[in-house]
């Protein structure tokens, strides 16, 4: 047990746990010293060296524990082993019943064709084939895995790219299921059933050219926790040397061969410092977003959802919840190119062009921007939360 001495309040406790005496600490000792890692430092302005310190009383609320439906509802990953896929479609985390019974989940590669269409090929492109912006979903080749980006700085940097897909590049067909169902489409994640997920599942891999058992999937090919073991993706053996040998030298002379393949982990030299010399027009990935800002705040600094608006702005909550819902996602950050909220000279530069036409830009979408950002809002709906941006951003 550690003993501590406050020398400038003659304040002893003894330490009983790191959570109790830190509270106690910020309290009492509030803008004197606080305690970390029961080492004391002097504070200053509600922070110590660079860190902030929780100098108010806050009462946490910490609300009821999650019922077994709730977690089932967000409980929704899927491992290659295959074990949490589900078999039935769901309802608040409830079987659907059907005659009595638990409805199957099941989708057909034609199914999911209507889906994809309808959800994600505004962004997606037709077939996967992808969109400015926008992952691709379908093509590439395994073979063009090796291929290597070569600084952009080199002489004759590698002009190709190996073409990351489903097809080309996933190891498991478990990963795709997963990831729609937790979080596609991008701007309504979880609101597709198990079905069509299923459904939407089997048209990706169709449109990459999977075989299941060997056999082309035709759009009546339907996909099911039954079947679905049966699909094996080109690149599963990909990401690690085959080391199940029944002599282990066997398995350490793969892994050695695979680590010393040039054409897999690279020819050039290491570099910690000032790597990219000379002019450099692109680099594949740059860091818009100033993290800054939201970094090392205040304990205290509330973090919660916040309702958008009160009620003496002005504003009409529905529209500026709409633009939190449907549209921040792109437009709070310069990633992909958006005109970012609350920026006056790109807002000004769009409205040159005239509402009308920016209206109906972006009703009917413009490059990476899909056709009403994706969302389902009537014309009208739609632009008053156009309108809330622009007026936000003056
Ligand atoms: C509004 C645009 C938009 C819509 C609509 C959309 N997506 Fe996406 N999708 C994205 C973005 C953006 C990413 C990349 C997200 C990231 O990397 O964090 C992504 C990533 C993905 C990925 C992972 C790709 C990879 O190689 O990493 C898959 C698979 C995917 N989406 C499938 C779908 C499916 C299926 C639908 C329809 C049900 C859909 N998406 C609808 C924008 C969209
Ligand atoms: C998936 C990303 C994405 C979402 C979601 C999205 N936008 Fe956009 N938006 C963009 C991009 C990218 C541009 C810039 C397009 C360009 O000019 O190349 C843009 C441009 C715009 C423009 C300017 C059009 C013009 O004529 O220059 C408006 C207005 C707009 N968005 C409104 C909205 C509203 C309202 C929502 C939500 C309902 C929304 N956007 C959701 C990506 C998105």
């Amino acid at each position: 047990m550690f003993k501590l001495e406050n020398t400038t309040k003659k304040l002893k406790t003894t330490l009983l746990s790191l959570g109790v005496i830190s509270l106690f600490a910020a309290s009492a000792v509030a803008n004197e010293s606080s305690v970390d890692g029961a080492v004391k430092y002097p504070t200053k302005d509600g922070k110590y060296g660079p860190y902030h310190i929780n100098t108010q009383n806050v009462k946490y609320n910490n609300g009821r524990a999650a019922t077994k439906n709730e977690i089932n509802i967000w409980n929704v990953d899927v491992k290659p082993d295959l074990k949490d896929l589900p078999e039935y479609d769901t309802e608040k985390g409830k079987p659907v019943m059907e005659d009595g019974k638990p409805k199957i989940a099941e989708g057909s590669v034609e199914w999911g064709e209507e889906l994809y269409d309808k959800n994600c090929g505004m962004c997606h492109g037709e077939f996967g084939a992808g969109g400015k912006g926008y992952p691709t979903l379908s093509g590439g080749k395994k073979a063009d895995l090796v291929i290597q980006r070569l600084n952009p700085a080199d002489k004759a940097p590698n002009p190709n790219v190996a073409l990351k897909t489903i097809g080309s590049y996933w190891p498991y067909a478990s990963t795709l299921f997963w990831y729609i169902k937790d979080s596609m489409p991008f701007t309504a994640p979880k609101t597709l059933t198990n079905s069509e997920v299923y459904a939407i599942t089997a048209f990706l891999l169709s449109v990459n050219d999977i075989k299941v058992d060997g056999e082309e999937m035709d759009s009546e090919f339907v996909l099911n926790k039954e079947n679905f073991h049966k699909i094996k993706l080109p690149n599963e053996d990909g990401f690690y040397p085959n080391v199940n040998t029944k002599d282990p030298r066997d398995g350490l002379n793969e892994v050695t061969k695979l680590l010393s393949n040039p054409k897999i982990y690279g020819t050039g030299t290491r570099c910690m410092k000032d790597c990219i010399k000379g002019d450099v027009k692109e680099l594949l990935m740059r860091i818009n977003v100033d993290l800054a800002p939201n970094a090392n705040q205040p304990i205290t600094a509330e973090r919660s959802w916040k309702e958008p608006v009160s009620e003496n702005s002005g504003k009409d909550p529905v529209v500026s919840g709409n633009y939190d819902t449907y549209c921040s996602a792109c437009h709070s950050n310069k990633a992909i190119g958006a005109p970012v909220f609350g920026d006056k000279n790109a807002w000004t530069e769009v409205v040159s062009k005239g509402m009308d036409t920016v209206y109906k830009n972006a009703i009917n979408g413009i490059n990476a921007m899909p056709p009403k950002g994706g969302t389902v809002l009537s014309d009208d709906e739609f632009k008053k939360v156009v309108d809330y941006i622009i007026d936000s951003s003056k």
